[in-house]
């Protein structure tokens, strides 16, 4: 059976201290979880503040975004080296906010992935339709473009860590979730895709996640499809007791 793993993307929220306590709130409302993988990432300002608060508990410290180098003169970036020293275990990238608005590309996604499955560090990464390109009948070939182009030389192994977060742009943050019916054909055509490059023990092995306006209420039946292994998830994650349902009803299913 695939991991489960729910991941909680803060964005650029709370203050560090409001943070710590979110984290602590959180990891007491989840502690009797052993069948979820539970992830947390707060802004890159915090990670040192909560990977104190969540010490010794079940959820992991992500961080939002990461360098494909490991040091040097790239102002306001930071590196996998430093996001692991700080403890963390996780890195979501190629977030459609960073693609949209910070002008980060599939090759962008690429060299980090690159970079990341070498460091021991567990990348989630993220692709998904506009609703421009999904009113157009483009979805499938928008997946498949950021798929080939973000893995481009990345081997995988079922073992090698690396999460996708089917994530489609017009229910991130709208209240518009895609119907079941939606996520499981998207994430099944991840994952067939996923089979053609990596043969199919690798592709069944993959954690594919849902992002786009999870929440308490749709947590279960989008939990439900086959092909859906986890949620990553924004708003919904700054309120412990939205993400503590979210991580309860995913470990039921
Ligand atoms: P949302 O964000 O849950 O607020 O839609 C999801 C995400 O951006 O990862």
């Amino acid at each position: 059976m695939r991991e489960r793993i729910i991941a909680g993307n803060w964005k650029m929220n709370t203050l560090p201290e409001e943070g710590a306590e979110l984290a602590h709130e959180v990891a007491k409302a989840v502690k009797d979880i052993d069948n979820v993988k539970i992830v947390i990432c707060p802004p890159a300002t915090h990670l040192c503040h909560i990977s104190n608060a969540i010490k010794g508990s079940n959820v992991g410290l992500g961080a939002q975004n990461v360098h494909w180098e490991e040091k040097g003169a790239f102002t306001g970036e930071v590196s996998t080296s430093m996001l692991k020293a700080l403890g963390c275990q996780w890195v979501i990238i190629g977030h459609s906010e960073r693609r949209q608005m910070f002008g980060e590309t599939d090759e962008g996604v690429n060299k980090r992935l690159r970079h990341i499955v070498k460091s021991n560090i567990r990348p989630i990464v993220c692709i998904g339709e506009t609703l421009e390109e999904r009113q157009a009948g483009d979805t499938f070939k928008v997946l498949e473009r950021q798929i080939r182009i973000g893995f481009e030389g990345v081997e995988m192994s079922g073992n090698s860590g690396v999460v996708i977060a089917y994530e489609p742009v017009w229910a991130i943050g709208t209240g518009l979730t895609a119907t079941p019916e939606q996520a499981q054909e998207a994430h099944h055509f991840i994952r067939e895709l996923l089979s053609e490059m990596y043969g199919s023990e690798n592709a069944a092995a993959t954690v594919i996640q849902y992002g786009g306006s999870m929440n308490e209420k749709n947590a279960d039946v989008l939990m439900s499809c086959e092909d859906v292994d986890g949620g990553l998830i924004g708003g919904a994650s700054l309120k412990p007791e939205s993400f503590a349902a979210i991580v309860n009803a995913s470990s039921m299913i």
